[in-house]
């Protein structure tokens, strides 16, 4: 299901009909973030990403929502992944690791696909170095998720969801 599609009410995922579409939702977590589980494990906890995607997957089920998973080390990378969205998914979840606090090249391409973004972090950037507590992309956000670890993602697939409905209850 593409960006601008009309959906008819959400369902839960459980008995779609035919004209009942689900949305699309791309999560985008950037470097470092695939050794979640090993790195820092006071900081971001044990849990692994491939649990996470698994989870945010079956979470997308019950509230009708298709989740497509990426994860990179490389900002061209996540760029591109980010512009191959328009047209596909309706909203995004973006977690850019170390890219939140100096990444120009990501804050323009999701100002260049428009696509309604919030910003997740497993940990709160406040309670640590000051570096950390800029972002590039939290005036771009939709709005911004974090210091929950992993239950942070599962608080901005239900956002998500909400942000989705009522901006489609708004055009009707
Ligand atoms: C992070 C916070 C960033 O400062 C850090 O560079 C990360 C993870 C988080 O999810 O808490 O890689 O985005």
């Amino acid at each position: 299901m593409g960006a601008g599609t009309k959906r008819s009410a959400h369902n839960g995922g459980s008995s779609n009909s035919a004209s009942t579409a689900q949305l699309s939702v791309l999560v985008v977590h950037g470097p470092n973030l695939n050794l979640l589980g090993e790195r820092e494990p006071g900081v971001y906890g044990r849990i692994r990403l491939s649990e996470i995607d698994k989870d945010l997957k079956a979470l997308g089920r019950e509230l009708g929502m298709k989740v497509d998973t990426f994860q990179s080390n490389s900002e061209g990378a996540i760029v591109d992944k980010i512009q191959s969205a328009r047209g596909r998914s309706d909203v995004m979840l973006l977690n850019p690791g170390g890219y939140t606090h100096t990444s120009v090249a990501i804050r323009d391409a999701v100002l260049a696909v428009g696509i309604p973004m919030i910003e997740v972090h497993l940990s709160n950037v406040y309670r640590r170095e000051r570096f950390r507590h800029r972002s590039l992309i939290a005036d771009v956000a939709h709005g911004r998720i974090m210091g929950f670890g992993a239950e942070s993602y599962r608080l901005a697939l239900r956002a998500a969801r909400a942000v989705v409905d009522s901006a489609e209850r708004r055009s009707e």
